[in-house]
């Protein structure tokens, strides 16, 4: 079909980034578009696009360069998300093969746009940053049928010292409980059975109907009829209130994991990061996690090398993993970023400081996670199938507390498919996953 219309679709940066993705794939499919898995196959190439930290925004800018000859074959080039909104027009200035440039917050006028691009002319949707919009569409294609995102929440009003989000998304504004539960239900009739709930900042929410706060959301959510696992991502420790480990004991749906970022274990680098929270009152938040009847596992973000950081604060960070004792960690070097507040600030610590901060970081919590997962040796725990590895003959299981745990099928037992719950006991644990055996 010479004049079938086909994309080429590459996602970086973070989950709401990939559930845009999803939501961008069905608005291409439903005007026409045939998705392909290579920029060779495609008529329209686009990146969504993160820009968190400078390596990040980076990646396009190559991608852009490596494909750059392509467009001598008619192809066209689209860059959409974070990196699309904040360089807007400079991107054509950069990478003049590009024709679409689209923020998050104009998603809903790419069909229009596309039109356009497709008529050889050159198409910008740039949001109005004081955009009260959500992106609501029938058209989503989530690409696995067992476990989906719903978006709850979009951009972020905290304006953290060193994060370009705000800039990027917008305004914070939340869908109404009533869209959310609707979702949820009818991803439930669809036959998913895990979902979920996606924003920069989920327990920020604020349903615009006044009908339900995020903990009761988190609730009905976890007593739609059909699901199994309900999860949240991400929560700003100031946010994070006491009635959600509540609502996680009250309801057993609700997973076994808190994802609570950090960023650093100095309560004077949290003020200058303008987190609004100390040290102290972070730790509050996690003994009120440690207190829940069931056992919660607990993750979090953190930076090394924000500007001013001393090495006895940075040890500070260190001494928190201890306190708290993570299950998983992501940790970065600080990267300034453009229009921040900390953009301003001297990026005081060497790059080669910052690599060997987060290197000793790093090494320090696998020796803690190391110790910690011990603790599931021997335990018989239920995870949803994943997949199959099959070079190693081994299923991929998820447990409730967001765990890899890979197991085998003792012989002669039919193997699960993904998708089902099945109960493993654990043999052996690692720093970041465990492996077992299927018992039923
Ligand atoms: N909304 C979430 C996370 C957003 S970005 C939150 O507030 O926790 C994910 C992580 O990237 C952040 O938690 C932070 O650890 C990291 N990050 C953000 N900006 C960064 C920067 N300029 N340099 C390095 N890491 C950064
Ligand atoms: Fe960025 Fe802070 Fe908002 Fe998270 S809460 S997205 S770190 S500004
Ligand atoms: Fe990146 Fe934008 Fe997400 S900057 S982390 S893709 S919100």
């Amino acid at each position: 079909m010479a004049n079938e219309k086909t994309f080429y679709l590459e996602t970086f940066g973070c989950q709401m980034n990939v559930h845009d993705s999803e939501k961008v794939v069905g608005t291409l499919i439903s005007q026409g578009y045939r998705q392909v898995e290579s920029v060779e196959e495609a008529g329209l190439v686009l990146y969504n696009t993160c820009s968190i930290r400078d390596k990040a925004e980076q990646k396009v800018f190559h991608r852009l360069a490596d494909f750059r000859k392509l467009e001598r074959q008619g192809k066209k080039f689209g860059v959409l998300g974070c990196v699309a909104q904040q360089e807007g027009e400079r991107i054509f200035a950069r990478a003049p093969h590009v024709s679409l440039v689209c923020g998050s917050a104009s998603y809903r006028n790419l069909p229009q746009m596309l039109v356009e691009v497709e008529a050889g002319k050159r198409s910008t949707g740039l949001d109005d940053r004081q955009t009260t919009e959500t992106f609501e569409t029938e058209f989503t294609a989530r690409s696995n049928p067992h476990r989906g995102y719903i978006t709850i929440t979009e951009g972020c009003d905290k304006f953290c010292a060193y994060c370009v989000v705000p800039y990027t998304r917008g305004r914070e504004r939340s869908r109404t409980s009533d869209a959310i539960l609707a979702e949820a239900r009818h991803m439930a009739d669809s036959g998913y059975t895990e979902v979920q709930l996606l924003g920069q900042n989920v327990n920020s929410y604020r349903d615009p109907l006044r009908k339900k706060t995020f903990s009761e959301l988190l609730a009905s959510v976890g007593q739609v009829p059909g699901l199994k696992r309900v999860r949240f991502t991400t929560s700003h420790p100031i946010d994070f209130t006491r009635d959600i480990v509540d609502a996680i004991d009250a309801v057993p749906t609700l997973c076994d994991h808190v994802h609570l970022p950090v960023q650093s274990g100095s309560s004077r680098v949290l003020e200058a990061m303008q987190r609004e929270y100390t040290r102290e009152d972070y730790l509050e938040r996690i003994a009120w996690i440690k207190a829940a009847r069931r056992e919660i596992s607990i993750t979090t973000d953190i930076i090394v090398g924000f500007p001013g950081e001393t090495e006895a604060e940075f040890e500070e960070t260190l001494s928190l993993l201890d306190e708290v004792g993570y299950d998983g960690t992501f940790s970065f070097k600080y990267s300034p970023r453009p229009n921040t507040p900390a953009q301003t600030m001297a990026d005081s610590i060497p790059e080669e400081e910052k690599a060997r901060r987060l290197a000793v970081l790093q090494e320090h919590q696998k020796q803690i996670q190391t110790r910690l997962s011990k603790r599931h040796t021997g335990q018989t725990i239920e995870v949803m199938v994943e997949g199959k590895n099959r070079a190693r003959e081994q299923l991929i299981g998820r447990t409730s507390q967001n765990k890899p745990l890979n197991f085998t099928v003792t012989a002669g037992n039919p193997e699960p498919l993904p998708g089902s719950y099945v109960r493993v006991h654990v043999s052996a644990s690692f720093p970041n996953s465990l492996l077992g055996e299927m018992v039923g």
